[in-house]
């Protein structure tokens, strides 16, 4: 590998690490409120209890949040300085604006986690507020200077000066509102899912505690509906991301469908395997026409096919499985949240059988698996180019080497932190059982 690989490859891998904890740093704030103002509405003392512990659970994983941005932010300076050169000079307001949107997060955070029930409900609905708030502008401020990479405005680049700059432009580039409803919503959808992962685990431990059951169904509930409402919005926002790309990267677009010919009336490709020789995918699936109509609404829309760029400006031709894992893992967890609904509350069955909640479990992991697909799917897909059709990744590397060592000792970190987030988690809610708040609360 040489050092442009072992850049990206250790940049990828804090980003991979450090997006768990952020997804979820946006998506259990949203949780927490609805448990909140449930509480507030029926005072029924299982939802003071998920908000509360879900609150604890929150705090330890802001914990990692926190130094993994900060390793990603001190790896982009040292990784790509000439990429940090142009975001210096033109993209700095989302990292200035973010330091406030952090400050807010922060600071209602410990007072909720240290004051509730010092506060009243109408102040502890407020601090709720303003971390998810908090949290979701972050992940908006961030995550624009991504979508900056796609769609870049606000300077020009002239014999390698950076001229022109107009920072408003750049930071309200085409895809900011775009990219950010995907992100966020996409967040809320994890946060949900994780939390009905938790509950059906722990319905499925369940040795005939009948409370626990029902705080453990309630909390199901609740996390499958709002990650079902959430799956829904993901995908529309994603359709329209992908029309986006059929706009402004449409390389991307035809990475992504395994498109070589460009075409009107184009085929929509699930599933196999791109292949470069015989310019088809193996395997796939073809829906006659459906590309077309999702690129533009209409079915005489021309695609344009990977034919129609330079080879090396190809984006690598497996972007296209992880796009349709992506998508696949959006409707999968539509059914499941609709299979759970209809069992509750169509069927009113009291008791979850055994491989409903065995499915259950998978939905967490499988929402945050798909927003590592999202984000390899579209940062891979905008190679070669950190800032599309303007600066390639390679022209902007450190050369200062060495980077190989330094990715195996990250890597190594990054497994002690994931183990120790678990083992810190099972720790504090083993030594503080659901049952013990059951007590306390008299419910
Ligand atoms: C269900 C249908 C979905 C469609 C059609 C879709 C479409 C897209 C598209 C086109 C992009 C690339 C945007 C770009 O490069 O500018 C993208 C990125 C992304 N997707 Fe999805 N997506 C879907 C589901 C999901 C799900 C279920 C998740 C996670 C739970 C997710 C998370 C992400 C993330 C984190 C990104 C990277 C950020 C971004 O560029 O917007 N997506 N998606």
């Amino acid at each position: 590998m040489n050092d442009l690989m072992f850049a990206r490859s250790l940049f990828g891998t804090t980003m991979g690490f450090h997006i768990i904890f952020a997804s979820l740093g946006v998506g259990i704030p949203l949780m927490i409120l609805l448990a909140e103002l449930i509480y507030q509405k029926t005072k029924d003392p299982h939802y003071s209890i998920m908000a509360k512990r879900w609150t604890k659970a929150q705090a330890v994983l802001l914990g990692v949040a926190i130094p993994t941005g900060t390793i990603a932010g001190t790896q982009l300076a040292l990784l790509w300085p000439g990429f940090m050169e142009v975001i210096g000079k033109v993209m700095s307001l989302p990292f200035q604006i973010e330091i406030y949107a952090f400050f807010v997060e922060a600071l209602f955070m410990s007072i909720y986690v240290y004051a509730a029930d010092r506060l009243t409900p109408l102040m502890r609905i407020i601090a709720v507020v303003s971390i998810v708030i908090g949290a979701a502008s972050s992940a908006i401020l961030i995550t624009n200077v991504h979508a900056f990479q796609g769609t870049p405005e606000g300077f020009k680049i002239v014999n390698g000066e950076i001229t022109d700059v107009q920072p408003w432009k750049a930071f309200f580039n085409k895809s900011f509102f775009i990219t950010a409803s995907h992100v966020v919503v996409s967040a809320f959808m994890t946060g949900a899912f994780i939390i009905a992962t938790i509950a059906a685990y722990k319905m499925l431990r369940n040795r005939g505690d009948e409370k626990v059951y029902v705080l453990h169904r309630k909390a199901l509930l609740l996390g499958l509906l709002v990650g079902g409402v959430f799956s829904l919005v993901t995908a529309l926002s994603g359709h329209e991301s992908a029309q986006f790309l059929h706009r402004y990267q449409p390389e991307k677009l035809a990475g992504a469908e395994g498109l070589f010919k460009t075409q009107s009336y184009a085929p929509l490709a699930i599933g196999g395997f791109p292949d470069e020789e015989t310019q088809s995918i193996k395997g796939a699936i073809e829906i006659p026409w459906a590309l077309s109509f999702l690129a533009d609404n209409r079915f005489d829309t021309v695609v344009k096919g990977l034919n129609e760029f330079p080879r090396d400006e190809w984006p690598p031709l497996y972007i296209h499985t992880l796009f349709n894992g992506m998508v696949l893992i959006g409707g999968l967890l539509i059914v499941y949240a609709a299979a759970g609904f209809i069992w509750r509350k169509v069927l009113k069955k009291d008791r979850f059988p055994r491989w409903l909640l065995i499915l259950f479990t998978t939905a967490g992991p499988l929402s945050l698996l798909a927003i590592e697909f999202g984000w390899v799917f579209a940062c891979t897909g905008r190679q070669p180019w950190v800032i599309y059709h303007m600066q390639k990744t390679s022209e902007v590397v450190t050369a200062s080497g060495s980077i190989g060592l330094l990715f195996v000792l990250f890597f190594i970190v990054y497994i002690i932190l994931g183990a120790a987030v678990v083992f810190v988690l099972q720790y504090y809610f083993k030594r503080h059982p659901v049952e013990e708040d059951l007590k306390t609360s008299d419910a």
